[in-house]
């Protein structure tokens, strides 16, 4: 009976993504958390003690495998700072790691259990079972028997939330030793694979107590900072309908005017001998600072500094007061798998809320990654900013006769052409639409001096 009262309230674990996914889990469930060397096992149930501690559950990190020293240190480089948490309460560490014969294991059992009790632990993990079931090889059943004893009588029966660590050997799939299936809510399997030279992380959920699992593999990612985060498959239900008669940006080039629906996705194309830096520049600050727009930057060729003075130089020439709110996040994309990208990029944008994202150099990204990876987290970056109604610039520098191969060519709103001309000895960029989704009308090219755009003038 008093289990079952546990078990009706539902508790978030702590990881962003994790949590929208699952409406959370059940009070006092057991969750296994197996994974091989590194996956990240350690990470996420620290994050999953550490996010608890801050919701007002109390937690306690039992380790067979670290010092507590090493356990504090490598944590606080995640940005988890267990000596504060420590110090207010919240927190408990327990070192295992001299335990070493099957009667320690059985005393310090019950002096868990007790702490349990008196430190009054909503959550607890456990890292891990292995080490725990090698310290009884001679005595298997034994230690089988006194960890079973272990969660029915502690763990469960006073409804503290457990994650339940398991290290597979390198090459080793399967789970479990005999024991666990039987205790477990959940089983949460972490996997890392390498893709283009870069580690990517997955999580697969085999099974969750009171949720429905539907997806099979969810990329989740590891960053100081942050700790753990799941990329959460970006929902299109939420999307505004494709037509947004309400409100668009007027764009006005030389004397034509062209509409870009808010929330829209558009690819700038540019021929590889022009740099889409100036052009886009000058075009988005004549345009876009009238009416005061908060634009996202990401950029993927040019560091930050040269987008600065870019945009000061433009705002130096021009007639333009002030520029319209901008903020340049600068990646090297060399440097983080696709999925980082994806999680930080949505972390800022979250923080600025813009109107506008531009994003400068996906060729780079496209070329850095491996081609379905690419298009899985770019489609999901546009449904991102649609379902947000952030109106996306995508530029792209890319050979003009085989517009067809770019990747989502036909999934972005508005399509636009860049290229060069020369006309009596003077050099223009030609700016044509490919494709777009209203006012097709507008299916006229406009001539722009190149000089122009590269001192600014405005
Ligand atoms: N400061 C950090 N920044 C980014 N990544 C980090 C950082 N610290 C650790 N990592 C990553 O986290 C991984 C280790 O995570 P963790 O220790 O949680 O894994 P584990 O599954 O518990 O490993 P083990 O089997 O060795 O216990 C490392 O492979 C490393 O790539
Ligand atoms: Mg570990």
């Amino acid at each position: 009976m008093e289990e079952r009262w546990f078990k009706i309230k539902r508790i978030m674990l702590g990881i962003k993504g994790l949590d929208e996914l699952f409406k959370g889990i059940y009070k006092g469930s057991i969750i296994l958390l197996a994974g091989n060397p590194g996956t990240g096992k350690t990470t996420m149930a620290a994050k999953f003690i550490y996010e608890g501690a801050k919701m007002g559950e109390k937690g306690i990190y039992v380790s067979f495998v670290e010092t507590k020293e090493d356990f504090y240190r490598n944590m606080k480089d995640l940005g988890m700072d267990f000596s504060s948490l420590e110090e207010e309460g919240g927190f408990a560490f327990m070192e295992g790691i001299t335990v070493s014969s099957v009667e320690a294991l059985s005393e310090f059992l019950e002096e868990v259990i007790r702490e349990m009790g008196e430190f009054g632990a909503d959550r607890i993990a456990i890292d891990s079972i292995s080490a725990v079931l090698q310290m009884g090889s001679q005595e298997i059943s034994k230690v089988r028997e006194m960890m079973h004893n272990f969660f029915y009588r502690g763990a469960k029966v006073r409804g503290v939330t457990t994650i339940l660590i398991e290290e597979l050997p390198y090459g080793e799939v399967s789970v479990g030793y005999g024991i666990e299936e039987f205790i477990v809510d959940g089983v949460i399997i972490l996997k890392a694979r390498i893709i283009k030279g870069k580690i990517y992380r997955y999580m697969e959920i085999r099974k969750m107590r009171g949720n429905e699992v539907k997806y099979g593999e969810i990329p989740f990612i590891i960053i100081p900072g942050d700790a753990v985060g799941i990329i959460k498959p970006e929902g299109i239900s939420e999307i505004p309908s494709g037509v947004y008669p309400e409100k668009s940006i007027k764009v006005r080039i030389e004397d034509k005017e062209i509409s870009i629906p808010i929330g829209s996705q558009n690819l700038l194309i540019f021929h590889p001998m022009i740099d889409p830096l100036p052009v886009f520049t000058w075009l988005g600050l004549r345009n876009f600072s009238q009416y005061g727009y908060r634009i996202f930057c990401e950029s993927f060729t040019h560091n930050k500094r040269t987008v600065e003075d870019r945009i000061k130089l433009c705002l130096d020439r021009g007639d333009i007061a002030s520029g319209p709110e901008i903020k340049i996040f600068q990646i090297n994309p060399t440097a983080y798998t696709l999925d980082e990208i994806y999680y930080l990029t949505d972390l800022e944008e979250r923080n600025v809320k813009p109107d506008i994202a531009v994003v400068n150099g996906i060729e780079i990204l496209q070329e850095l990654s491996d081609p379905k990876e690419y298009l899985n987290i770019q489609y999901n970056k546009l449904l991102r900013r649609m379902n947000r109604k952030i109106t996306g610039f995508y530029l792209i520098k890319h050979p003009l006769n085989k517009i067809e191969k770019i990747p989502l060519i036909n999934f972005y709103d508005n399509v636009f052409i860049f290229r060069p001309y020369l006309k009596g000895g003077v050099r223009y960029i030609g700016i044509s639409p490919y494709r777009i989704i209203l006012n097709t009308r507008q299916r006229y090219e406009v001539f722009i001096k190149a000089d122009t755009l590269e001192r600014c003038e405005l």
